[in-house]
């Protein structure tokens, strides 16, 4: 409603209301190894574009003289009412994109009342991202995702902080064990987490310290003083606030271990079905994983008792020449057959799109880039904005096709037109 009053008036939005344009002017404002890392994708992007052209298979078939005027894009998930079947995806080493990113998007989601799915290689610590997330609604919907890591102390660390964090849901994500082939990142020789970016989650956490101390201390010749927790903490702490180099050439062999430490134990390219039994016992919150596109991956996913599927190629940024993720989500939503909650991210770009992969089966969608390039423009505004667009259009795109409720979508809303 906003937006089309701001128009009557004349008043300019300060992000564009349509992607191509998001794109473009986020384009313009980002530092090149920014934009790499974020609109990039794994080979030559073939992933990310099959995402778009499966959707434009996909038409909407209007229907009339329905009654329209209420509608409702309301929905449950995990116990939580959420005003619309959005999320924002978890994003890691936003800060590349934009200072303190998780923190603003935080404070976006809140605003809209839909979750924010804290990355494992957030820019911010998840103590402080729902710190300020509360500030705006208390309780305001989070969840947590993580990559499973060598370390399983660190990984049961992670669990707990999620809980204390008020995560309502733990998304295990699957498919970056290792990290994808992604050449514009390689050409610019650019890796966000080499220049200790998205990786204040580990340095935040007591054992990702005891670990950097341990190897710290290891390397340090035995007459030498034994270094504490604490004082690697402060070193830490010392190297991200230092202004002068004075201080950072002093420290600098903790950041240098810590992002040494956190790229070798990140994730686990060994991490199959028997962890996933085992996670049950190790966290009492929902479990979702994100990342499943073969339907027998989602049975054997409905067979380990999981409360969620994300369908997702993360954005086409891990498997270049990869089944779109509304391809996969026909098949895996009938595999699923309503057993468990379906979610669907990738190429998600407008209301259109969510309303497309409803209809087929996903209980909720999740928005990636869109709301970095929003978040790039104008902060945590731009993140809203860009989301709040994207439900508007839903809401009208639900109406003029002649329905009331977002829940009530099924495959006969559409009709496939290859
Ligand atoms: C991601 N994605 C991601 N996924 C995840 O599970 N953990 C992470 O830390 C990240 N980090 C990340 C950074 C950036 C810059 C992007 C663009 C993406 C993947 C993300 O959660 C989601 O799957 C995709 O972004 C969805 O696709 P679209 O909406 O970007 O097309």
């Amino acid at each position: 409603n906003q937006i089309y009053t701001d128009g009557v008036f004349g008043r300019k939005p300060k992000v564009p209301t349509n992607f191509e344009a998001l794109e473009r002017a986020a384009r313009r404002k980002m530092s090149a190894k920014a934009w790499a890392y974020v609109a990039g994708g794994a080979g030559d992007g073939g992933t990310m574009r099959s995402n778009r052209t499966a959707l434009e298979r996909w038409a909407i078939v209007p229907r009339m003289l329905r009654d329209v005027s209420e509608r409702s894009l309301e929905t449950e998930l995990f116990g939580q009412r959420l005003p619309a079947p959005v999320l924002f995806s978890p994003v890691g080493a936003g800060a590349l994109a934009y200072p303190d990113a998780d923190i603003h998007i935080g404070r976006a989601a809140a605003q809209l009342g839909i979750p924010y799915i804290f990355s494992s290689q957030g820019s911010a610590s998840m103590e402080d991202t729902a710190a300020a997330m509360d500030e705006v609604t208390p309780g305001a919907p989070r969840w947590y995702q993580l990559y499973w890591s060598t370390d399983e102390d660190l990984v049961d660390s992670f669990l707990q902080r999620a809980e204390k964090s008020g995560a309502a849901a733990i998304v295990v994500t699957l498919d970056t064990t290792m990290l994808g082939w992604r050449p514009q990142d390689l050409n610019l020789g650019s890796l966000p987490f080499a220049q200790g970016l998205g990786i204040n989650q580990y340095t935040s956490d007591e054992r990702f310290i005891s670990i950097v101390r341990d190897r710290i201390a290891a390397a340090l010749p035995r007459e030498k003083p034994a270094i504490t927790v604490g004082a690697v903490k402060s070193l830490i702490s010392m190297a991200r606030h230092a202004p002068g180099s004075a201080v950072r050439n002093l420290v600098s062999p903790v950041p240098r271990e810590s992002v040494q430490t956190f790229l070798e134990i990140y994730s686990r390219p060994s991490l199959n079905w028997t962890d996933i039994a085992g996670l049950r016992d190790r966290t009492s919150l929902p479990i979702v994983l994100k990342g499943i596109l073969h339907p027998d991956d989602a049975l054997q996913a409905v067979d380990h008792g999981v409360d969620g599927i994300l369908v997702s190629n993360h954005g086409g940024r891990q498997v270049d020449g990869a089944i779109s993720s509304i391809d996969a989500l026909v098949d895996v939503a009938k595999a699923v057959d309503g057993r468990s909650k379906v979610l669907l991210d990738s190429g998600i770009r407008g209301g259109a799109d969510v309303f497309k992969a409803l209809a087929l089966g996903a209980d909720a969608v999740c928005v990636g880039r869109p709301h970095m390039y929003g978040l790039a423009l104008d902060g945590a505004d731009g993140a809203r904005d860009v989301v709040a667009n994207i439900i508007a259009e839903l809401d009208l795109t639900l109406g003029l096709s002649g329905h009331t409720s977002t829940a009530d979508l099924t495959p006969a809303a559409l009709k496939k037109v290859t």
